[in-house]
């Protein structure tokens, strides 16, 4: 099944160069920008130009392709050169675990010893990047169907961040599960948290959710409470940046919040996401490190200071939601309900 195009592609390999679809200045300004090396991917993943896991996965996958196809002619010369690469891109963001599991398998496919020279090490690891990227593609469309079941018709929806096409170089997840149950007639209402401090939110997913026809609302951050206390929300549905082996979820910054409103008033809250996500080897919540943004993201609103100079200030950019108060975690395989037990072969 082809999924309906909007208009933009986040991720795009052009040959000799990976062009991104710069997020931070939408809904704005629609503009690409073009690179030629994976330490300057790396600088765009932290200074998010691209973000959301899958596609942080997919981006460092094609960067390392990048690496490979800039490098000296030489095997062990062009895996060494990957391996750098792979250690500054694994530097740029610590939350998402795709980030992690694309770099891992990129450098299996570098370093496979069925690799007998350069160009074929180079051409190995593009097509492994290109087949990332057209799993990601297959895993949204089946976390879209499996979701499709749990969002009736009529159905008000709370989403947080943005987990559609801008972050996963697909169809998106969360997203995707709303998208697919829209483009087949159910009518649904989405409630979008605009997400601060970097709004992904009222930004992106107001902009993609515009693209796609669903009727959405911006809310702020802190009116999801109110919303459910005083009118009808029958589900919330959001992505995920790592799923411990115990099902803890970190995802965005103000999803715990979600999840503590969702239980207080008895709304399902859902957990989207391709098993790429799923971390068996982080045990619980705790041990998912938690990455820490710069301080002017709080401070400052579109360019301008928002504090009193001086003022402190934490930026914690993820939280994590206890297995407990997530209804399903929703991947590619299905919905698996709590208790949670991921383990490496149920990964497989
Ligand atoms: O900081 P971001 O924008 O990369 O955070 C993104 C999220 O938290 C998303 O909800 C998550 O990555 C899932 S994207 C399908």
């Amino acid at each position: 099944m082809n999924p309906s195009p909007l208009p933009y592609r986040a991720i795009e390999w052009r040959g000799h160069y990976l062009r991104l679809l710069d997020q931070r200045l939408l809904p704005d300004q629609v503009t690409y920008v073009d690179y030629v090396s994976a330490a300057e991917v790396a600088g765009a993943i932290r200074e998010m130009v691209v973000r959301g896991a899958p596609a942080i996965g997919l981006t460092a996958a094609y960067a390392l392709a990048l690496a490979a196809h800039h490098a000296p002619n030489a095997l062990s010369e062009l895996q060494t050169a990957v391996k750098a690469a792979a250690e500054c891109l694994k530097a740029s963001r610590p939350t998402a675990v795709n980030l992690f599991w694309a770099v891992q398998r990129m450098l299996a496919c570098a370093y496979d010893p069925r690799q007998a020279n350069a160009p074929e090490a180079r051409a190995a690891l593009l097509a492994e990047a290109q087949a990332i990227d057209a799993e990601n593609l297959q895993m949204d469309l089946s976390i879209a169907r499996h979701a499709y079941p749990l969002i009736p018709d009529g159905a008000r929806i709370v989403h947080h961040c943005n987990t559609g096409p801008l972050a996963t170089g697909g169809y998106g997840t969360a997203l995707g599960a709303i998208r697919y149950a829209h483009e087949r007639g159910v009518q649904v209402h989405v409630f979008v948290d605009e997400t601060r401090p970097r709004l992904q939110g009222a930004r992106l997913t107001a902009w993609e959710l515009q693209q796609m026809g669903v009727p959405f609302t911006v809310i702020p951050d802190g009116a999801s409470g109110h919303l459910m206390r005083t009118q009808k929300v029958d589900l919330c549905i959001v992505g995920c940046d790592r799923v411990a082996a115990n099902g803890d979820t970190a995802n965005k910054i103000g999803t715990y919040h979600l999840a503590l409103a969702a239980r207080a008033h008895g709304v399902p809250f859902y957990v989207a996401g391709p098993s790429s996500t799923i971390d068996p080897a982080t045990p619980h919540g705790d041990a998912i490190p938690i990455e820490e943004r710069p301080p002017d993201e709080v401070t400052h609103l579109a360019g301008r200071r928002i504090t009193p100079e001086g003022a402190g200030v934490a930026n914690p950019s993820f939280d994590v939601t206890p297995a407990a108060w997530i209804s399903g975690i929703i991947t590619e395989k299905g919905v698996s309900r709590p208790p949670y037990h991921f383990s490496e072969k149920s990964q497989e």
